[in-house]
């Protein structure tokens, strides 16, 4: 099966066996006839770097259903199955005046993937709106229910990439969103961006049209450019290197962190070393989000890796900082 359609990407590649799941009960099954095979879950593919044919299973999530499981006097309870595309279900929760995830519109890819990494934007991060979710451990066939805590999430970080890499499957998630809304708007170009479309009653809607309208302006939409959204994660560094590097570097960005240390733009290291908008063949690095690498078509995934080796080569010549991906290199 070619995997080229379900990757943002769009990079061509083979998978061997494939299959979408759309009960439990199935991916169980899946599971007990695999025994063995290299496995590979796939949501919508917008978080993934394919460099080769996969000799294995695809599992492609297709869990459905969006169910309201519990009210209180201030939250509601919305379990989600995991193989839901995530803006839908954004757009469904602005729809029902379910509040808390409205920053995070049109974010690309499953329900299931956004504990994975803790998806965020725009000031907000899904751990805020998590209440549980339910998983399926590949070794024992058995559902098993992860609280905030065993999550332990972080930017861009969950125990599912870490420690349990690769154990488990993502089956539902259940939100706690909020019926009286507090609205973030703190962040970026979010308020400016209300200005100008002359908002002046703030709504979980008027807060997601802003952040789709900004997200359009510079991220390149994978149905027209292949991409995985930003390819590596900000780095942050402790507050004294922070000081040197603006001795020398005056005009370096620099954004102050709970933990003390000082988060630095990697789209702007790699601007810096010279890479935006650089183009070698069919791939290269966005015009104007250098954080994002890009297929123009029929790129090869080798490639955009080799090329991401070597922005990351010239960032640590030019500023001694390490980037690390984001992006899951398969
Ligand atoms: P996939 O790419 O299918 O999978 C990602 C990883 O999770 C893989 O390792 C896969 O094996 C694993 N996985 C997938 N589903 C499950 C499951 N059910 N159980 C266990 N493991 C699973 N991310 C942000 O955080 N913020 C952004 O603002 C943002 N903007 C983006 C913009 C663009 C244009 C693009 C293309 C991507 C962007 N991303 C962003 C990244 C991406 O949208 C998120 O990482 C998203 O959660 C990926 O979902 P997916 O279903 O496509 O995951
Ligand atoms: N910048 C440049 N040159 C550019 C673009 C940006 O120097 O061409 C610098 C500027 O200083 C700018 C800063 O980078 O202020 C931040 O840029 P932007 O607001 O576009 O956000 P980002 O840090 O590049 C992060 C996330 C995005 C998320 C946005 C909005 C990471 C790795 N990326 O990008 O998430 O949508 O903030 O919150 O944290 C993703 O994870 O795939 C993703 C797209």
């Amino acid at each position: 099966v070619s995997l080229k359609s379900y990757n943002t990407f769009g990079i061509e590649a083979k998978a061997s066996h494939f299959f979408t799941f759309r009960s439990v009960d199935q991916l169980q099954q899946a599971l007990e006839q695999s025994a063995g095979m290299p496995l590979l879950v796939l949501g919508g593919g917008s978080n993934v770097l394919l460099t080769r044919d996969f000799e294995g299973l695809v599992l492609k999530n297709g869990l459905m259903g969006v169910e309201l499981i519990e009210e209180t006097e201030e939250h509601y309870y919305i379990k989600v199955q995991a193989g839901e595309n995530w803006h839908q279900f954004v757009l469904k929760a602005i729809e029902n005046g379910w509040g808390g995830i409205e920053n995070l519109s049109l974010i690309p890819g499953t329900v299931g993937a956004a504990p994975m990494q803790n998806i965020g934007a725009y000031g907000v991060e899904i751990e805020q709106v998590f209440d549980h979710l339910e998983a399926l451990e590949i070794a024992s066939g058995q559902l098993r229910r992860f609280n905030h805590a065993e999550c332990a999430f972080g930017y861009r970080e969950s125990v599912f990439k870490k420690e349990l890499k690769g154990r488990f499957i993502i089956c539902s998630v259940t939100f706690k969103l909020t019926k009286a809304h507090e609205f973030n708007t703190s962040y970026g170009a979010i308020q400016q961006t209300l200005d100008e479309m002359g908002v002046t009653q703030l709504s979980i809607k008027a807060i997601s049209d802003a952040v789709i309208k900004i997200r359009q302006s510079k991220l390149p939409d994978p149905a027209q450019i292949g991409n995985a959204g930003s390819f590596f994660k900000n780095p942050s560094v402790d507050k004294i290197d922070y000081e040197g590097l603006k001795a020398e570097f005056t005009n370096v960005p620099g954004y102050n962190q709970p933990d003390g240390k000082v988060k630095i733009p990697a789209a702007w290291l790699i601007e810096q070393a010279g890479w935006k908008g650089k183009t070698f063949g069919n791939i290269g690095v966005h015009k104007l989000q250098p954080l994002v690498l890009v297929n123009y078509g029929g790129g090869n995934g080798n490639a955009i890796k080799e090329l991401a080796f070597d922005i990351q080569a010239s960032v640590s010549q030019k500023f001694g900082i390490e980037l690390h991906p984001e992006v899951n290199i398969i």
